[in-house]
């Protein structure tokens, strides 16, 4: 094979199509580079027995595998099959786990004596947190600080499992320029430190490494639907952040061309950007945003069109994020994958409705797969999964709060009791 034929082979592994790559400082080859040795030497071909004690400590420590449940009131209510992933059970109430506890495994594989990591919301911070004190791996969390003031809980629970969590100032203080900092701390300690990246997002390797992790989600939801179901389900619907949740729950469904994979995006409070302010009153990146580079990777962005990266939003601080990963890009791009939104409201909406109907709390991330159930489940056949991506307890005061502000149906009372 000529030099150049073996370099375009390697750059397809790279890409998914136009998406993907190593858009990275020179200081950051080298460990891509191991981390791809790694990727393939221990998640690839099992090497030492990695995905072995993997899968034993997602099952001892993680909880795995999680329950696929029929949802008896939603599937009366829509008149089809209704399945749950229930990936609130996982230990620490979300998929995070999946990906977090792969990672930091490989990092021990790896010889490394430190973890590093960015968190948004916090869920990414507290599962890495929890997996590295349960493998015993110092860890650090790097966190905006408007992050870090209206997220307290998950701050603590960080610092409870031993992580120190250190404070982002730039910019805006949320997950953009958190990511920004844990990479530029990785740059200069390379040799001692794995970053624990929290989705399908950045440069190859991370994008495939994370999807494999969190593709047990479809692993098991393929085999439990044919086991209760006799066959495999007409639509797979996932809410899309940065798309480790989607990308886990449809991996094992792509050749399946009979399955329709739906992403549902945070809608907001509409999908217009405002150029002038660089604003995007939604996270809807799949279905509203254009190419660029981010974080490492070509994707698709919310951003202007001079190429800023605008300030997303989303009731759910979780799927806020103005980026996606690549691959989940390239899926609708080929048309394998229909992208979607639902607005703030249809998410609350999701959020109470679940809580009364089947004694569920989705996490509000996840109560966008929801609300789009409701809206659409019309056009998603007689069998539908859906992913409970996480649990909603840690959202309970912005969903009080928001609840308040609006009139929702499928809101119950909450206003405060008398003392
Ligand atoms: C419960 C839950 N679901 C979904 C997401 C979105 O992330 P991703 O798109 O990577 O799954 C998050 C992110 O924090 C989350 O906590």
């Amino acid at each position: 094979m000529s030099t150049s034929e073996s370099d375009r082979e390697r750059d397809s592994e790279r890409n998914f199509g136009d998406y993907g790559g190593q858009y990275v400082p020179e200081a950051l080859m080298p460990a891509l580079q191991e981390l791809e040795d790694a990727y393939e030497r221990y998640v690839l071909t099992n090497e030492d027995g990695f995905m072995d004690e993997f899968r034993d400590r997602m099952r001892d420590f993680g909880g795995r595998p999680t329950p696929l449940q029929r949802a008896d009131r939603l599937s009366e209510r829509y008149d089809r099959e209704v399945y749950l992933k229930r990936e609130d059970l996982v230990h620490g109430g979300a998929h995070k786990l999946n990906n977090a506890l792969g990672q930091v495994l490989l990092a021990k594989y790896m010889g490394k004596e430190r973890i590093i990591a960015e968190t948004g919301a916090g869920q990414h911070g507290t599962a890495t947190a929890m997996a590295a004190a349960h493998l015993d791996v110092p860890c650090e969390i790097y966190m905006g600080r408007t992050d870090i003031n209206r997220q307290r809980p998950n701050v603590y629970r960080m610092r409870m499992n031993g992580a120190e969590v250190n404070p982002v100032t730039a910019g805006s203080g949320t997950l953009k320029e958190a990511i920004n900092e844990t990479l530029r701390d990785w740059a200069t300690t390379v040799e001692t430190t794995h970053y624990v990246i929290g989705s399908v997002v950045g440069p190859h390797p991370f994008p495939k490494l994370v999807r494999d992790f969190q593709s047990v989600i479809g692993r098991e939801a393929r085999e439990q639907i044919r086991e209760k179901a006799g066959r495999l389900p007409d639509s797979v619907v996932a809410c899309a952040g940065g798309g480790s949740n989607t990308m886990g729950a449809f991996h094992e469904f792509v050749p399946d061309e009979g399955v329709d994979l739906v992403a549902v995006e945070a809608g907001g409070s509409s999908l217009e950007i405002d150029e002038e302010n660089a604003l995007a009153p939604n996270s809807a990146t799949l279905s509203t945003g254009t190419d660029g580079v981010l974080h490492g990777a070509m994707t698709k962005l919310l951003q202007s069109g001079d190429g800023q990266i605008v300030e997303s939003h989303s009731v759910s601080a979780g799927l806020d994020y103005a980026g996606v990963g690549p691959e989940l890009a390239h899926l609708v791009e080929t048309g394998r994958v229909k992208p979607v939104s639902v607005d703030d409201d249809a998410a609350l909406n999701g959020f109470h409705r679940l809580s009364n109907l089947e004694g569920i709390i989705p996490a509000l991330e996840s109560s966008h797969a929801l609300g789009y159930l409701e809206e659409a489940h019309d056009e998603l056949g007689e069998i539908v999964v859906v992913t409970v991506s996480g649990r909603g307890d840690k959202d309970l005061e912005t969903v009080l709060e928001e609840t308040e502000k609006r009139d929702l149906e499928a809101a119950p009372n909450v206003e405060v009791f008398d003392s």
